[in-house]
């Protein structure tokens, strides 16, 4: 049967699957539920340089369809996750992923040089987060691309940035991150959202913006990998968004991703990658395909 391995440019990986951050934990906990070897990748939690406490609840809600978070990336710091995790990377049974966040951009730089020491594979960079005058970096070509040129400083990883289909148009900051040094990207985070209850007339998320995630952002983000990879065609991409099954997977790898991260599905569905890897290699068996390479970036036009 046809294997999965697929690779972001130089760097291989055994399954597209990738575990979106935020929804897999630290690893850790985890690990009981999830068999991260059927994962290309696992990325980490993001990890500030101090501790971040994150928002007062509510910071979960129904989107509908979809759901929104406002978590406010509660994380311990890097110097308690080197503590509490730094030790334990090796026992993930696939490639870990650091993902970095700061205000600032020698935070950035800061954190992933402390990952680096600790031993991730790699560093994801999350764009999203506000910088001190509250604008999420991930909309600014210049401001992404600073952070990614220090990170690049500060790690002799690869690294991953990853943008925000809310930057408009994103192939102007793909464009940056990739000048600045990052190696592939990652398309993308949730979508900035809102809710208001009309009875209470309270916010659904004591932020009152959030994230948005699941099913009715995937038609956006692909719409994103499609922009990036028509403009920047060699630079390699990791789709994510609303992605719960194989056809998913294959939807983004015929848009030119060459791997797929799995985020909120996880929520629902913790074990969702065994029916995906499954699913995966029978959609490639049913069309007589051997290497997902065949698949990338070759959907039909009209
Ligand atoms: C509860 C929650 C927490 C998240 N935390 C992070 C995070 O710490 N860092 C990050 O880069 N993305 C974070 N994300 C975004 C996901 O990694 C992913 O990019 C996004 O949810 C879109 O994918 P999905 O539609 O499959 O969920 C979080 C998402 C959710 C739902």
């Amino acid at each position: 049967m046809a294997g999965l391995e697929t690779s972001l440019g130089s760097y291989d990986l055994s399954s597209p699957i990738i575990g979106a951050s935020g929804t897999v934990g630290s690893l850790m906990e985890f690990q009981s539920v999830i068999d991260f070897s059927l994962y290309g990748a696992a990325t980490s939690k993001s990890v500030s340089p101090e501790p971040w406490p994150g928002r007062e609840p509510p910071r979960i809600a129904h989107g509908d369809a979809g759901m929104l978070n406002g978590i406010g990336i509660q994380n311990p710091g890097i110097e308690a996750w080197v503590i509490s995790y730094g030790n334990t990377l090796t026992s993930v049974p696939t490639d870990v992923w650091g993902s970095v966040v700061a205000h600032d951009i020698d935070g950035f730089a800061d954190v992933a040089s402390e990952m680096t020491r600790a031993g991730v594979d790699a560093i994801e960079v999350n764009l999203s987060c506000p910088n001190l005058d509250g604008r999420p970096f991930a909309l600014d070509p210049k401001l992404s691309a600073d952070v990614v040129r220090a990170v690049s400083q500060a790690t002799m990883l690869p690294i991953g940035a990853k943008l925000s289909s809310d930057a408009q148009p994103i192939s102007a900051v793909a464009s940056a991150v990739q000048n600045a040094g990052a190696d592939w990207i990652v398309v993308a985070n949730t979508v900035m959202g809102a809710r208001i209850d009309p009875e209470t007339r309270r916010p659904a998320l004591s932020g009152l913006i959030g994230g948005y995630s699941g099913a009715p952002i995937r038609p956006i983000a692909i719409r994103s990998v499609l922009e990036i990879a028509m403009d920047i065609p060699e630079l390699p991409i990791v789709g994510c968004g609303g992605v719960s099954n194989a056809a998913h997977v294959v939807e983004f790898l015929l848009a030119g991703a060459s791997a797929v991260a799995i985020g909120s599905a996880h929520f629902k569905t913790p074990r969702v990658a065994r029916s995906i890897t499954r699913d995966l290699k029978r959609y490639m068996q049913r069309h007589g395909i051997s290497s997902l390479t065949e698949l990338i970036g070759a959907y039909e036009p009209w």
